[in-house]
């Protein structure tokens, strides 16, 4: 019982077959974009996505706490007059700087840069510029990182790659 099916195509009908699924290709690829268009996607990260760092009670004035924000050691201090966060990956060779009450500064470790901590601009030591602060609110009896203030000015801090 062995039958042998033989098919036939000319080169004419060849060709019709290539274009036609050449035509489904490019069609289905238009098709693909217009719907993108219409219906982005969701679940994408955008810059202005909320990052939750607290609830209120978490950071009394005068405390502060740590936390990642686009992949990038960060600490939200409560000042006496509010809320400020920074990036918290020093602009000079990358350690991390923290919080220091007495001196009411942040403090680079590695060198001892020194950064203000309502501002992040430099204060003193060898870092060059200052720390980049993140825009922050309370809603809800809790604090939220939006985005960076500057994301032109995080996009040339080395030690920052990736993160704006
Ligand atoms: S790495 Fe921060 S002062 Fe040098």
């Amino acid at each position: 019982m062995d039958e042998k099916i033989t098919l036939t195509i000319t080169r004419r009908k060849l060709t019709e077959i290539l274009i036609g699924v050449a035509a489904i290709f490019f069609a289905s690829g238009s098709i693909a974009a217009v719907f993108k268009y219409l219906w982005p996607a969701t679940g994408e990260t955008s810059a202005s996505s909320q990052v939750k760092i607290a609830s209120v009670d978490e950071v009394p004035t005068g405390s502060t706490k740590k936390f990642m924000f686009n992949g990038k050691a960060s600490v939200l201090l409560h000042m006496p007059a509010g809320f400020r966060a920074f990036g918290s990956v020093c602009t000079h060779l990358g350690c991390i700087a923290s919080w220091k009450p007495d001196e009411n500064v942040l403090l680079c470790p590695c060198h001892l840069g020194k950064f203000d901590p309502n501002t992040g601009s430099v204060v003193s030591g060898p870092p060059p510029s200052p720390l980049p602060a993140i825009e922050v609110i309370v809603k809800e009896g809790a604090v939220y990182a939006l985005k960076w203030k500057d994301p032109a000015y995080v996009k040339t801090i080395s030690f920052y790659a990736g993160a704006a």
